[in-house]
């Protein structure tokens, strides 16, 4: 039985921004000092210059490098696969499929955005991108795309993330990287935590205002992101892509798109390439997109759809975004990943159109089923993606009871070879569901909603 749909499809050669096909404009980002939209100029200081352009400009296809392409070219095109074992495990009439994105070098999507952003920093003669993760997948990605391209690369990396995996501090270093435990004694704003609370366990809120303020203070850096702006989704869209060409050999289209969602960017990969169909009225027919998200960051089941900032420390501008504030510190979980704060932009415009349905797993629903899919199918997920496995499973049990064949597709976005522990612990038992207090919530949102009172704070 051969599961894996690999026909000979090229690595795409342009990126899809989905801004010009929204269903509206986009909040503009605000300057908080200045009350008024966010100088671009601002977004040059601190990000790589092809970055900070695309993240203003209203193209649609975005032309890959054939430098990234080659780079793309030591994991892509990922396989495409369709999940039979878990079909059957499952009893389910529906048909499964996942994109594998765990085979690239770091082991997670991430590497898509990385290597383009290590590129358009050494063609621009920046010496190092310093960057902010929580669980690590980011930052070693960063370092792998640095490496190739002779960039240098500082991570910050929050405690919690930080002493539970001690492998990605390994694998970054290996790459020549440099990684820190975020709040570090590096940074003002670090020092200024530490000295609050000696033993916090970070977020990746503060990880980002180190991050930042390393930056800059080097005229020869800029600040790197994994997720939330809309270059680094348009760098994931390569994953979609792929997916579309490969479902188009085996003579299929999916029903339902899932993803797990930090930021956003692994789902947006995903399911961007499909909506342009949809627009481009292409798509065969209409897709329900679902977004799993933790307990322990509620933002699109329990936040609002509010201007915030994107680090703890408020020197970021502002933002229009589903959020649970970003002095909010949800409990410590193994899924790193998805314990941030907010989402994208053009993610939270979505779901608030309602295009996108939300669903928020605790971590032992998301272990239960990321042992799951191990045992049946393999490949051994990281914490995020098997959120992403848990909406997928319900959904694929939803159709037994149906009797409806839905096609599913999700992105098996990283691999959980460095998470062992995290694994461990879940089979010792010992591990808890992660749930965030929903008084904390309201209390940490209340204080975003106060912090200015000019701005029209209505979701
Ligand atoms: C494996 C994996 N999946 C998902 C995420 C969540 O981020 P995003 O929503 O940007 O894909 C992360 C973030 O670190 C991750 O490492």
């Amino acid at each position: 039985m051969v599961t894996t749909l690999q026909p000979p499809i090229e690595i795409p050669r342009e990126w899809y921004s989905i801004v010009p096909d929204l269903p509206g404009k986009l909040p503009p980002v605000i300057d908080p000092v200045t009350r008024k939209i966010a100088d671009k100029a601002l977004l040059h200081r601190l990000f790589i210059d092809e970055l900070a352009r695309h993240e203003y400009s209203n193209e649609r296809f975005i032309p890959i490098p054939q430098e990234v392409r080659e780079a793309y070219s030591i994991w892509r095109p990922t396989p495409l696969v369709r999940a039979k074992r878990l079909e059957k495990a499952l009893s389910t009439p529906a048909r499964i499929y996942y994109k594998n994105e765990t085979v690239s070098p770091s082991g997670s999507h991430k590497a898509n955005a990385a290597v383009a952003q290590a590129y358009f920093a050494a063609k621009q003669g920046i010496k190092r991108l310093v960057t902010s993760t929580t669980a690590g997948q980011w930052g070693t990605a960063l370092a792998f795309g640095c490496s190739i391209f002779g960039v240098g690369c500082t991570i910050f990396m929050s405690r919690s993330s930080y002493d539970g995996k001690p492998y990605r501090k390994d694998l970054a270093e290996m790459w020549g990287a440099e990684l820190l435990p975020s709040p570090s004694t590096r940074t003002a704003v670090g020092r200024k935590i530490l000295e609050e609370d000696p033993h916090g366990p970070g977020t990746m809120s503060i990880a980002k205002s180190e991050a930042l303020e390393e930056a800059r203070g080097d005229i020869n850096a800029r600040n790197s992101v994994g997720s939330i702006m809309n270059f680094v989704l348009a760098s994931q869209t390569v994953v979609g892509q792929e997916a579309i060409a490969q479902m188009a050999a085996v003579d299929d289209y999916p029903d339902v798109l899932i993803g797990c969602v930090g930021g956003g960017s692994n789902f947006s990969g995903l399911f961007w390439p499909f909506y342009r169909d949809a627009v481009a009225k292409k798509g065969p027919k209409e897709i329900e997109l679902i977004g799993a998200e933790s307990t322990a960051a509620p933002r699109m089941t329990m936040g609002e759809y509010i201007y915030d900032h994107a680090d703890a420390m408020r020197t970021s501008p502002l933002f229009k975004m589903y959020t649970v504030g970003h002095r909010f510190v949800p409990p410590v979980v193994h899924s790193g990943g998805l314990r941030v704060h907010g989402s994208a932009p053009t993610l939270s415009l979505l779901l608030h159109e309602g295009k996108i349905k939300p669903v928020a797993f605790n971590q032992l629903e998301a272990f239960e089923a990321g042992s799951m899919f191990a045992a049946v199918e393999g490949i051994l997920p990281a914490p995020e993606t098997a959120f992403a496995i848990k909406a997928t499973i319900d959904e694929a049990k939803r159709c037994k009871e149906t009797g409806e064949k839905k096609t599913i597709l999700f992105n098996l976005c990283g691999h959980g070879l460095l998470d062992i522990e995290a694994y461990r612990e879940y089979r010792s038992g010992k591990m808890s569901p992660g749930d965030a207090d929903p008084a904390a919530i309201r209390k940490s949102l209340a204080e975003v909603k106060s912090l200015y009172p000019w701005l029209d704070q209505s979701s």
